[in-house]
């Protein structure tokens, strides 16, 4: 199974933290962001990954992470000309997958929970796709919203909805047969102007088989906001032992 990195988009949430570096090389405690997605294929035992970003950034990943020697990993690098959606950049890795399955993580998702049993089990799944939810309040608005039957089925999911149908967040975390590619040829953009990863993984659920993995642990969207980035640094360090609320008290 192939991994795909997507460290593309604008990251307008994050300037001006964003107007000069790319959101996926900001610090998270004492990596840059886009380690954490990396660490994360590479205990899921992908070998060969492709990241995609943006044209004025994608030296720097080159210049950061090499070939990739030393997450254990072979890294390919493929560039998204303009910010044209998640499913858009998905596409630049269809040569790369080569008639495979893969594993797609957005860059800026930080999470603490192994990625090793669902891969090793899709692995042995005939056609289909998975996305991985987090149970948390969703009426902020800020993700996409996945609804689920009594037997765990996905019914659909709807993109940052006003008034969401379940507690279940749809990160950033998804395996897709190599069926994907040509789905993403037949999407439309949306009323944003992207291709969204949500009519994507609607186009699974409709087909009745799109799994859904509940997370157990946390996860942070750290592009999301200020905040969500601070809790992202926090949620790592506290995870290494390196902050407690005493030490909070005592600064
Ligand atoms: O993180 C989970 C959320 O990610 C989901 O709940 C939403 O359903 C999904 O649409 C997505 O929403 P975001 O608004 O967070 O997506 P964002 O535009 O922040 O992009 C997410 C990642 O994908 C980020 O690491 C940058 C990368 N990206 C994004 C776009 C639009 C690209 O590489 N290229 C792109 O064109």
């Amino acid at each position: 199974m192939k991994g795909v990195i997507l460290a593309g988009g604008m990251a307008t949430r994050l300037r001006p933290l964003t107007a000069v570096t790319n959101k996926h090389l900001l610090p998270i405690y004492d990596k840059p962001m886009i380690y954490y997605a990396l660490l994360a294929m590479a205990e899921a035992g992908i070998k060969e990954v492709i990241i995609t970003s943006s044209p004025d950034h994608a030296e720097h990943f080159k210049n950061l992470l090499k070939e990739g020697e030393e997450f254990g990993l072979s890294l390919s690098y493929a560039i998204q000309d303009q910010p044209g959606g998640i499913s858009q950049a998905i596409l630049l890795a269809e040569e790369f997958v080569r008639g495979d399955k893969f594993v797609v993580l957005l860059g800026d998702n930080i999470f603490n929970h192994s990625l090793k049993n669902a891969v090793e089990r899709f692995e042995t799944m005939e056609d289909g796709a998975f996305v991985f939810a987090k149970s948390m309040p969703t009426e902020s608005g800020q993700y996409g919203v996945i609804e689920i039957d009594s037997e765990g089925r996905v019914l659909s999911i709807e993109e940052k909805p006003e008034h969401p149908k379940s507690d279940l967040a749809h990160t950033g975390i998804y395996m897709y047969d190599k069926r994907a590619f040509e789905f993403i040829k037949h999407l439309s953009p949306s009323a944003r102007g992207e291709l969204e990863v949500t009519d994507l993984n609607n186009i699974y659920a409709k087909e009745g088989s799109l799994h859904c993995e509940i997370m157990e642990g946390w996860w942070v969207d750290a592009g999301t906001s200020f905040d969500e980035l601070l809790r992202a640094n926090i949620r790592v360090a506290i995870e290494r032992g390196k902050l407690n609320t005493k030490m909070i008290d005592d600064m």
